[in-house]
Parts: C-alpha cells; structure tokens; sequence
C-alpha cells in the first residue's frame, strides 16, 4: 500500500506502507522530515502531527478523545483535519492517502 506524505518545502514522498503499519511509524523509518513520533505511538508527544487530505480525512477515522486533547497542543497548530499519524494504520482502504506535514 502507498502513502504520500507533503512537504512544506513543497517535496513529496511516498513510501509503501504494509497494511497495518501505522503512518508514524513508516515515516519514521524512512526518515520523513518533520515526523518525529518521539513517544513511540503511545499519544504523548503529538510530533507525529500530519493534516491528512481532504479527500481522505472520513476513510481514516475520527480522533479518539484522548487524541482530540492532543491535537490541541500541537506545535504547529490544529487543523481540520489534523491527525496524530500513529493513531493511523494502514489498510486496504487508505491505499494512496496524502498527508501533509505541518511546518513546525
Ligand atoms: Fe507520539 Fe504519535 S508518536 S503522539
């Protein structure tokens, strides 16, 4: 399955993401800049911050509370569909997601 992740200087990279792996967890063994996953997926840190597409922001699921709380600290700032990308496992269904990572 792939994943596209944006850039803010404008890059993309898309990566195969096994099926469920999370996004965090892809970028950050291939080194996504500005996707960091500090805590390891446990929703503490909230620096696996990605603003998931439009387009694909109702197939990847709506934030658990706790992740709600997070978003709200963000260092870049929450946007509508900002998204904690260790809380998003790839599946069939998001083969071909864009995400963009935020500038920090
Ligand atoms: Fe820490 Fe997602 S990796 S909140």
């Amino acid at each position: 399955r792939k994943a596209t992740w944006k850039l803010a200087d404008g890059r993309a990279i898309t990566l195969d993401v096994p099926e469920g792996q999370s996004l965090m967890e892809a970028a950050t063994r291939h080194g996504v800049p500005g996707i960091i996953g500090e805590c390891g997926g446990s929703m503490s840190c909230a620096t696996c911050h990605v603003v998931v597409a439009p387009d694909w922001a109702e197939r990847a699921g709506t934030p658990s509370a706790f992740e709600e709380d997070m978003l709200d600290i963000t260092e870049a700032g929450r946007q509508p569909t900002s998204r904690l990308s260790c809380q998003i496992r790839m599946t069939a269904a998001l083969d071909g997601i864009v995400l963009s990572v935020p500038e920090a």
